[in-house]
């Protein structure tokens, strides 16, 4: 089983990206959310592209999807919380068009897929990372997820639905905490000068479920904190292992350079999981 793993794609996904996926031949690609920039119309005609890819594909929403700047700000800024509710009022429907606009590529989260080989459970949608609960009005209304342990419980719900003889492959849009507190860590925050863990608990709860009955996990595949850091620079460790697990980050950003076009292939082979980065095609210029 091969797959490829598309990190944050910001809008760099043009005409090209779909016929050159297509052609290395893979199983599925799993999006890890994030297709949009800073509006809803540019993500919106991100997908339209994205639709054209003939592989089957799954898309898990990140915190740029489906939502405008203003409502990223307000989940984002501690001082702008007062209007996360009023400003997330319209992302039912925003969410709904983003899932037209995907055409064939399935928009999930919260969710198991059966992909012969392996179970794909798709974790929570539009997390924004840390040990708070982002758009959590939309959660409630679209899944019933009131809070954090809410989601952790959900997520241990889908471990213990998923069929134990076949290995689980995650699709998160940000890691797991326990993957390391320094900037340069999996999901480190490399946006604060003392770093710390910015992973997600609920998909810790959920990890640590799976090991605790017996459900093997193949890989983590997920995005959000981008490769680049910010601040004094330099590159984050994109994957990590814990036991038989395999823990990816694939948010190259800009995943368009004067390499190609960046995803991460991964090959799963009785259980085991082993990645690559890949570029495809010539140089884009942006
Ligand atoms: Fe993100």
């Amino acid at each position: 089983m091969r797959l490829a793993i598309v990190g944050d794609v910001h809008e760099l996904w043009d005409a090209e990206d779909a016929p050159l996926l297509d052609a290395e031949g893979y199983d599925a690609v799993l999006f890890v959310g994030d297709l949009a920039g800073y509006t809803v119309r540019g993500g919106l005609a991100t997908a339209r592209r994205i639709a054209a890819l003939r592989t089957p594909a799954y898309c898990l929403p990140g915190n740029h999807d489906a939502v405008h700047a203003l409502q990223l700000g307000a989940e984002i800024f501690p001082r702008w919380a007062p209007l996360r509710r009023v400003l997330g009022r319209r992302m039912p429907g925003r969410v709904e068009a983003l899932r037209e606009a995907l055409g064939p590529v399935r928009l999930t989260g919260y969710a198991l897929h059966d992909l012969g080989a392996f179970t794909l459970l798709a974790a929570r949608p539009h997390s924004c990372g840390g040990p708070r609960l982002a758009y959590a009005r939309y959660l409630r209304r679209a899944f019933g997820v009131e809070d954090m342990a809410g989601s952790a419980a959900k997520l241990r719900a889908l471990v213990d639905r998923a069929p134990a003889e076949r290995p689980l492959v995650v699709l998160a849009h940000d890691g797991p905490t326990g993957l390391g507190a320094e900037r340069d860590a999996p999901c480190g925050r490399d946006f604060h000068p003392d770093g710390g863990d910015w992973g997600d608990p609920d998909l810790r709860a959920a990890l640590d479920h799976a090991a605790a009955t017996g459900k093997r996990v193949a890989a983590v595949c997920f995005g959000h904190m981008h490769h680049g850091l910010r601040g004094q620079g330099g590159d984050r460790r994109w994957q990590a292992r814990e036991g038989p697990t395999l823990f990816v980050n694939a948010a190259r950003v800009p995943r368009h350079g004067r390499r190609g076009r960046h995803h991460v292939a991964l090959e799963l082979e009785g259980g085991a999981a082993r990645v690559e980065p890949r570029w495809l095609g010539p140089p884009v210029a942006r």
